[in-house]
């Protein structure tokens, strides 16, 4: 099956001197080798979401008529896509502030589509991940089981100039191409699902 499948992925970092956007460019590049695949880059930096305090929830609003432009841009953006990777780090054993609030900000353009993630920290992120799914779920979306745990805390992965080490990643790499095909697969079963 040869369908072309629109993945977005998702930096849940935005602070300064973040690790996030390391691992990110690595998935990004992984993920634009995949056949069939039409992959973005989605910097959280280039949407700044208020902080939700909205009277409604967002699982309450239709055709995208989100109360301002920033989520309105938020929106149409992750509309786009078919599927999603989160670059999560793990802050005190959850995800980051700043991801959580985009993913509470829309509703109905998460929904029936699968989710992949991509992790760091002192055990791989896997405690941020765990929560994610329970919060994916409610998202109606279908995290995916295979994920990519960047283990050893991010700090062993850089050299004295902030920079990723050479080869830093690559014991990740078959853990990533079984992360991507089972989302691939996800994305194209759900993308026809959602035609039909
Ligand atoms: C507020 C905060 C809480 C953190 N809590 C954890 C934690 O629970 N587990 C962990 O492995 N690392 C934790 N760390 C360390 C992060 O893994 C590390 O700072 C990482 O670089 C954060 O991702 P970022 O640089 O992309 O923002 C924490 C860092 C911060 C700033």
């Amino acid at each position: 099956m040869s369908t072309q499948v629109k993945i977005k992925i998702i930096l849940g970092s935005t602070r300064q001197n973040r690790f996030s956007d390391k691992p990110g460019a690595w998935i990004f590049e992984e993920t634009k080798k995949k056949e069939g695949v039409d992959a973005e880059l989605l910097d959280l930096r280039d949407y700044p979401l208020p902080f939700f305090d909205e009277p409604m929830s967002p699982a309450m609003i239709k055709d995208g008529a989100y109360p301002n432009e920033a989520t309105k841009k938020w929106a149409l953006k992750i509309s786009e896509a078919d599927a999603f990777i989160m670059v999560t780090p793990e802050y005190n054993h959850g995800t980051s502030g700043v991801l959580k609030n985009a993913l509470d900000s829309v509703y109905t353009e998460w929904n029936n589509k699968p989710i992949g993630f991509v992790s760091y920290g002192g055990v791989g992120g896997a405690r941020a991940v765990e929560q994610l799914r329970l919060v994916a779920i409610e998202l109606q979306m279908a995290p995916i089981r295979s994920a990519v745990h960047i283990m050893g805390g991010p700090w062993n992965l850089l050299d004295d100039n902030g920079k990723l080490k050479d080869g830093a990643l690559e014991p990740f790499q078959q853990s990533a191409e079984g992360m991507l095909d089972q989302l691939m697969w996800w994305a194209r079963a759900l993308k026809t699902a959602r035609e039909q």
